[in-house]
């Protein structure tokens, strides 16, 4: 079970291994892989500071002394203040130019311990092992790291693309449900951007991955990889095939926004906004209803919402669209689906026809 996805960016390739237990083992490989003179593993807190100490134990076996860095991993600790703590724990550790940063924990932790990784001595070798679904499916594979300013997400940040990533699926048992069904969002949008054999997939395999049966769940996020590999491989600093993966984020943003961050799940704010683009696909004739219906089916199927919450302020999700500003003077651009597996980016929609869209997300 598990293989490797290639990430094919001249010298700064990297291999991506799916592989349950691959945590346990990543130690000679990172070894062969950068021939660090020393290891700092940046883990989260809780459950995840266990795995982090396996992949220093590893490490360790493999002959390369590794030190551990815990941050609490929660979105709001993705600051600068803390990533300069976590520099600092770098320079007291003695880490030199060939010294690599480990990161061990979700999308928060491997998007700071990247940034710290990209900013140390100007930057050091990046190994990435993210341990929740979203992580694996998306923020692992791309190069983007950054933190947070108090004006808004991720504001701060540099693409540093990672020497090697190690997902292990079967740390996935111990993830929550909800954080679970949110990066399931992210799968399901990588079938549906561009792979229709997956999507096709995913209807017969939902129920085995919400079991989260580990074959199922290795084979599924090894396609969904090879999906955003391909698409990073192709165009690395998001010109226009990349932008495809903002399919349902134009306006699950804006959800997410308007409902606090954290009382809406990112995968669940997508699901919503995937929703709505192909409502606004409808809208503007881009293809008939029963796509939506199948990915609504789909979405309904992962446990995901498709619906506005009813107590979300529909003007507010306008403005944060700045939706309320182009109604007077222009279109706004979306990512749009063609049919399963196929989308298009910056399609033009004129506001009236994003107005009614959002209006039926609301009435079902
Ligand atoms: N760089 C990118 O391309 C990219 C892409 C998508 C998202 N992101 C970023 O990722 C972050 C969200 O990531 P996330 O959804 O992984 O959330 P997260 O990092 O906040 O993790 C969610 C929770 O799960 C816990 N956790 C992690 N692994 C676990 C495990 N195996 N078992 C049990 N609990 C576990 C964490 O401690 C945390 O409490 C956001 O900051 C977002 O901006 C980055
Ligand atoms: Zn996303």
């Amino acid at each position: 079970m598990g293989s490797t996805v290639a990430v094919s960016l001249g010298s700064r390739s990297y291999p991506v291994l799916v592989e349950p237990g691959c945590m346990r083992r990543c130690g000679i490989a990172i070894r062969e892989l950068v021939h660090p003179t020393r290891a700092v593993v940046i883990g989260g807190s809780g459950i995840v500071r266990g795995y982090a100490e396996t992949v220093r134990d590893t490490l360790e076996a493999a002959g390369v002394t590794a030190g551990l860095l815990t941050f609490s991993g929660i979105e709001r600790h993705k600051t600068l203040a803390r990533a300069g703590a976590l520099l600092r724990g770098l320079a007291a550790a003695g880490v030199d130019r060939s010294g690599v940063v480990v990161a061990v924990g979700g999308g928060v932790v491997c998007d700071t311990a990247g940034f710290v990784a990209a900013t140390y001595m100007r930057g050091i070798a990046f190994v990435s092992i993210p341990t929740t679904l979203l992580a694996q499916a998306d923020a692992g594979i791309g190069g983007k790291t950054g933190v947070n300013l108090p004006e808004g997400k991720n504001l701060v940040g540099v693409f540093h693309q990672p020497a090697a990533v190690f997902m292990d699926p079967s740390c996935l048992r111990t993830l929550s449900d909800r954080d679970f069904r949110s990066g399931l969002a992210e799968i399901i949008k990588h079938g549906l951007i561009r792979d229709h054999d997956l999507t096709v997939r995913l209807y017969d395999a939902m129920e085995a991955l919400l079991r989260r049966d580990m074959e199922v769940l290795t084979e599924i996020l090894l396609r969904s990889c090879r999906v955003k590999a391909d698409v990073v491989s192709r165009d690395e600093r998001e010109g226009h095939l990349r932008a495809a993966l903002n399919f349902g984020h134009t306006i699950g943003h804006a959800i997410e926004k308007v409902a606090g961050y954290g009382s809406l799940t990112h995968g669940e704010a997508v699901s919503i906004g995937m929703t709505a683009a192909c409502l606004l696909g409808e809208e503007i004739g881009f293809h008939g209803s029963d796509l939506t219906v199948r990915v609504i089916d789909l979405l309904t199927r992962a446990g995901l919402p498709t619906r506005l919450p009813e107590d979300l302020d529909h003007d507010a999700v306008l403005e944060a669209m700045k939706l309320d500003k182009k109604i007077h003077d222009g279109t706004c651009r979306f990512v749009l689906l063609r049919m399963l597996g196929d989308a298009v980016t910056g399609v033009q929609v004129a506001p009236d026809a994003t107005l009614r869209a959002l209006a039926r997300l609301r009435s079902g």
